[in-house]
């Protein structure tokens, strides 16, 4: 094989053998085949897609690229999101799963595109540690019950590279390439079952619902193929979830959940989801009583305790649960106004996950440093009244960047949010189980 004359069979729309798919992955993963040859392939791939075949051989490929453990125990359960803004519902959810006895190995990522990611964000809390040894991971698994890392030289190492090469070239949206991604990572940390959050709407990798429902199909069927317990929720991603966006701002958003202070769509869908790992757990006897044991423990401070647990279990300063002044946040703020009086009607999501980034709160090429400090949180939902003047939505931005503050706000006034006369009717939140 050559990685040239691979790239060029599925530029020109031909199917690619599993051999083929494992010796490029192999190469990649071995630091045999370039970055730009990788990139040239994500782009083909991304153009010409691939069949059930060909994403099997991938998400395998990808899986085998590092260690793969296996906890066939029913109450090892794991959740992923297939991405979002404001999407920090991880935070939430598995320090309740495992309050309610679910043992939850997770395995996350950084931002990704126009979305923010787990693992950059728990990073803004000082010491956290994201790159554990494998000893170690399953040692806090099985003791503690919950452990959060991202891909790491021993984990998915396929995917920590290919993560990082789709986040700045455009090669996202794809389904045979999310499937691998997040199959690799959920399959080599080796969780009985998985809850798929599938994001739907124009925050979503998958915009449109049919799309949506195959990218469900497909997760669903890769799970299977590997003997795990799988459920997938396809939920609404029109508007950021709850109102924070940004690495440090969406912690603290996380712990006023787990305090049961949290906006009502971000504590409703982490205790849905959460619900679904402790029935998957076998742990409740339906979805139902599973989201009522997830809701017990945030009103009983038991899922608190747990996120403050898991924090100092990987070094980082727990003390943030009880002073946010320890998580690194701008002091200067910019508040977008409405320009309109009326009802927001609609969001461009995906825009406002890129003002995020623009501010520093991502990346724009590899290797670039995340800016904890930076992002911004809703002052409006869809649904909402606005007065002319009001603000729409807080900025948190350093000194220097006043003027790219400015752009923002423009833009969202002008293109990012709508302002209509009447009330749009109310969407649902879980829109397909
Ligand atoms: N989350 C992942 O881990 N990978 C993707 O491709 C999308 C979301």
């Amino acid at each position: 094989f050559s990685a040239y004359s691979i790239i060029q069979k599925k530029r020109d729309k031909e199917k690619l053998s599993k051999d083929e798919i494992s010796w490029f992955i192999d190469g990649l993963t071995k630091g045999e085949i370039a970055d730009y040859q990788m990139s040239a392939l994500l782009m083909a791939i991304y153009l010409n897609g691939m069949d059930i075949e060909e994403t099997a051989a991938l998400t395998d490929a990808m899986l085998y690229s590092g260690k793969v453990l296996n906890f066939p125990e029913q109450h090892f359960i794991d959740k992923h999101s297939t991405g979002g803004v404001g999407d920090k519902a991880s935070f939430i959810l598995a320090p309740i799963a495992a309050a309610c006895g679910v043992k939850v190995p997770m395995i996350a990522g950084r931002g990704l595109g126009h979305t923010g990611g787990t693992i950059d964000k728990i990073e803004s809390i000082p010491g956290f540690k994201t790159e554990i040894s494998l000893e170690e991971f399953e040692k806090l698994l099985r003791e503690r019950g919950v452990v959060l890392i991202g891909q790491t030289k021993e984990i998915a190492p396929a995917d920590k590279k290919i993560y990082a090469l789709r986040d700045v070239t455009g090669t996202v949206e794809s389904i045979p390439l999310i499937t691998a991604s997040i199959m690799s990572k959920k399959l080599a940390e080796g969780a009985k079952g998985i809850v798929m959050d599938i994001k739907t709407g124009n925050g979503a990798f998958m915009s449109k619902l049919a799309d949506a429902k195959k990218l469900a199909e497909s997760i669903r069927k890769t799970g299977h193929r590997f003997d795990k317990n799988m459920m997938t929720m396809i939920t609404d991603m029109s508007e950021p979830l709850g109102l924070a966006v940004g690495n440090s701002l969406e912690v603290i958003e996380s712990i006023e959940t787990l305090k049961g202070k949290g906006p009502k769509d971000l504590t409703d869908l982490s205790v849905a989801l959460a619900g679904g790992m402790i029935y998957l757990a076998g742990l409740a006897k339906d979805l139902k009583e599973g989201i009522k044991k997830a809701q017990a423990s945030i009103d009983d401070g038991s899922a608190l305790e747990k996120f403050r647990e898991l924090i100092s279990n990987q070094g980082g300063d727990a003390r943030v649960v009880d002073d946010y002044s320890l998580l690194p946040v701008t002091k200067t703020t910019f508040e977008v106004k409405s320009k309109k009086a009326g009802y927001v009607t609609k969001m461009e999501c995906t825009e406002l996950g890129k003002h995020c980034v623009r501010l520093g709160g991502g990346r724009q090429k590899t290797g670039d440093a995340v800016d904890f400090a930076v992002g911004f949180v809703m002052n409006k939902k869809i649904g909402d009244k606005v007065a002319k003047g009001e603000t729409l939505m807080t900025i948190y931005c350093h000194d220097n960047q006043m003027k790219i503050a400015e752009e923002i706000s423009e833009l969202v006034t002008s293109r990012d949010i709508t302002i209509s006369a009447s009330k749009p009717p109310k969407k649902k939140l879980i829109i397909d189980i």
